[in-house]
């Protein structure tokens, strides 16, 4: 679990740590994925505020978000991270700023709710499959009622995704008759069925037992391969580092750093990311 005192572990001082941008290149990441330039962002945040009483969880967020490329969020509990993937598909409603994604504002608009749900999956730390259905039946299940989908149809798409991360001989089990790293497995799975064109994913490995964080990182790795466009907030440092693109570190509800990995881990000069980095263990 992530979760817990690694607030305590930034000493918190009187202003967050200015945006950094490492103009470097990522060279040493092993799987990059180059933007062209001029090439409009997927997604775009801009001057996003969202407060929860007194609390100012995000503080004029402004940021972009490109196709095909993976970004790593990190940081301390408590700074945002999660609110942030929350409010770009509006599970979380922001204050003010705005949210677009591939085009689509993201608001009340009932029409625009439908197609950025569509557009965006989401995984979370917790699985929450559907207790009662099969592997197959959960990931088949919103294609059928979203999508409109054939049973015949959706279940043959389930099949193949279930193939795709792994899971082809276990898609007539239930969830309590599979491990924690397949049914995030089968969560991953259920989010891809209904072909989003990015994914967020949100501490995905830490309720999992060692020993099955790599079956998921796998396919997190598999799918970034693939092209797939990524959000992922974890402190799974070794993969940020080997897939991310590009990593964003949150302080107190503002990215103090926007960097390719090699600069982030390897060429860091602020002292309070540089203490976090050996807290979490680089
Ligand atoms: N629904 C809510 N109601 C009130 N406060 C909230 C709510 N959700 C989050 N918060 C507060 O907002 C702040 C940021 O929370 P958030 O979950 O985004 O942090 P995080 O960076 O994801 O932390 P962690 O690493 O622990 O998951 C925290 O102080 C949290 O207590
Ligand atoms: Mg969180």
């Amino acid at each position: 679990m992530s979760r817990g005192s690694s607030d305590e572990r930034l000493a918190p001082p009187s202003e967050p740590v200015p945006p950094r941008r490492a103009g470097l290149c990522s060279g040493g990441c092993a799987m990059s994925h180059a933007v062209a330039p001029g090439t409009p962002p997927l997604i775009t945040v801009d001057k996003v505020c969202k407060r929860f009483g007194d609390n100012a969880v995000l503080r004029e967020v402004s940021t972009q978000f490109h196709a095909g490329q993976v970004t790593v969020i990190i940081g301390a509990s408590g700074s945002g991270k999660s609110t942030l993937l929350r409010t770009l598909n509006r599970l979380e409603v922001h204050d003010s700023g705005r949210i677009v994604v591939d085009g689509v504002e993201v608001n009340d608009d009932a029409k625009n709710l439908d197609a950025l749900r569509a557009e965006v999956g989401m995984v979370f730390q917790q699985f929450n499959l559907f207790p009662h259905l099969t592997a197959l039946e959960n990931v088949a299940l919103a294609p059928r009622r979203v999508r409109k989908l054939s049973r015949e149809q959706a279940q043959l798409r389930a099949g193949e995704l279930l193939e795709r991360v792994g899971l082809k001989d276990h898609r007539h089990k239930h969830p309590f008759q599979l491990s924690g790293g397949q049914q995030q497995r089968v969560a991953i799975a259920r989010a891809l069925a209904m072909q989003p064109r990015v994914m967020l994913f949100d501490e995905p490995t830490s309720a999992l037992d060692p020993e099955m964080v790599k079956e998921v990182l796998d396919v997190m790795k598999a799918l970034a391969r693939d092209g797939m466009t990524m959000i992922v907030v974890t402190h799974e440092m070794g993969f940020a580092r080997e897939v991310g693109d590009r990593i964003l570190f949150f302080d107190r509800g503002c990215i103090a750093c926007d960097a390719p990995p090699i600069d982030f881990f390897d060429r860091q000069d602020n002292e309070r990311i540089r203490a976090f980095l050996g807290q979490v263990g680089r």
